[in-house]
């Protein structure tokens, strides 16, 4: 069986002797090989141009026997796409280049039309990616989702409390629904190129989804996840990682996605019995079936014996549990050793059902 064949078999939740395994933020800081590289290149000079982009993305391959590729790039490509560039701080991390604050901002976005010919080299990318891999590795797109951009376009950057984007989101229902109208139908354009250009699979990183109260999350983030993957082809294989989430199941479960990426503080075990429950009460509706994750990263941060210990524990706790895609629970850090990471992949590997 392929690392492809095992990775889209867990999509639909089939019975396999291991879980496939890949790493969020695979490509990155922690490799010396993408430090050297960056040394020579921007960050977004690697994301621009397809060539680089295929390199970094194959970096981790090349040393762990992953069962998925992701094509290296940033869910930040959509806001600069439609008209608000980012950049890389001298103290690091990124901001972009203004705050979207108004509505004539808004208005002034790009439409969805401009995205394929605006994020050609995502598609050029994938292209060079899928004649590389062929049917070998499951090869994974990815974007935003449309609450976790405006989290940046409205912020004008990261923050720790998003205090713009709530306040938004809160108090200026019109502009939050214009916004959230423009981002819905340029991620729509944006994963319809990903799929065409050869993703065997779209992961939406709804990253900041957790951080509005429950009954705001279906307003905020839900609902426009949802119009999202019911636009794109029927059974197509969509992860939702939605950080911080884990207690909202029931309502994931129903967002069209086939995966839900989960992160560490939900027991992914209990997780799997819940959704599996769903048959009693719902069966008409398709409803995920399968989970991603979800290791914290930081323990790839201390010893290969920690990491196999934890990786060994949680791959325990999914046996006999179909639909699992082992990863961590949130990207890895520029810290993680690559020994843990070696260790965590060959004992996914070589673990059986
Ligand atoms: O997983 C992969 O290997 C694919 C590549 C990928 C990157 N960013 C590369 C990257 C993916 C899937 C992303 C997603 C992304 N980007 C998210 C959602 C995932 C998450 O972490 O919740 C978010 C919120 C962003 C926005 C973003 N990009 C921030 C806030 C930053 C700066 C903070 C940081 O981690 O340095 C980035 C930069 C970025 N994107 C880096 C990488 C490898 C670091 C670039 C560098 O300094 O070399």
């Amino acid at each position: 069986m392929t690392s492809r064949e095992r990775f889209l078999a867990a999509c639909a939740a089939q019975p396999l002797e291991r879980p496939p395994v890949w790493i969020m933020r695979q490509a990155g800081r922690y490799l010396p090989e993408y430090r050297a590289l960056k040394a020579r290149h921007s960050f977004l000079e690697m994301v621009k141009t397809p060539e680089l982009a295929m390199e970094v993305t194959l970096q981790p391959l090349r040393r762990f026997a992953l069962d998925a590729a992701i094509l290296f790039s940033d869910i930040l490509v959509i806001p600069e796409a439609l008209g608000q560039p980012y950049h890389f701080k001298d103290q690091g991390g990124i901001a972009m280049d203004f705050r979207l604050e108004n509505h004539t901002q808004i208005d002034e976005l790009g439409t969805a039309d401009t995205i394929p010919e605006k994020l050609h080299y995502v598609a050029a990318a994938l292209t060079l990616l899928k004649q590389e891999l062929g049917d070998s590795k499951a090869l994974l797109g990815f974007g935003g989702s449309p609450w976790t951009l405006a989290c940046y376009m409205i912020e004008g950057g990261g923050s720790d409390t998003f205090e713009r984007a709530k306040a938004l989101f809160a108090q200026e229902p019109a502009l939050f629904a214009a916004l959230m109208e423009k981002l819905t139908a340029a991620l729509i354009a944006y994963f319809r190129m990903q799929i065409q250009a050869g993703a065997d699979a779209i992961q939406i990183f709804d990253s900041w989804g957790g951080i509005v109260e429950p009954e705001d999350y279906e307003a905020a983030s839900l609902s426009w996840i949802r119009q999202i993957i019911a636009a794109l082809p029927k059974g197509f294989p969509i992860i939702l990682y939605a950080k911080g989430l884990g207690g909202r199941l029931a309502d994931l479960a129903f967002s069209g996605a086939s995966v839900l990426g989960l992160d560490w503080t939900t027991d992914l075990a209990s997780a799997h019995d819940q959704l599996t429950g769903l048959d009693r009460i719902e069966n008409r509706l398709p409803r995920a079936r399968a989970l991603q994750g979800n290791l914290d990263p930081i323990l790839l941060n201390a010893s290969a014996d920690l990491a196999q210990r934890e990786t060994t524990k949680l791959l325990e706790s999914m046996r006999h549990r179909p639909g699992h895609i082992f990863n961590l629970g949130h990207g890895i850090t520029p810290e993680a050793k690559i020994e843990c990471v070696e260790t965590l992949v060959r004992t996914v590997t070589e673990w059986k059902n």
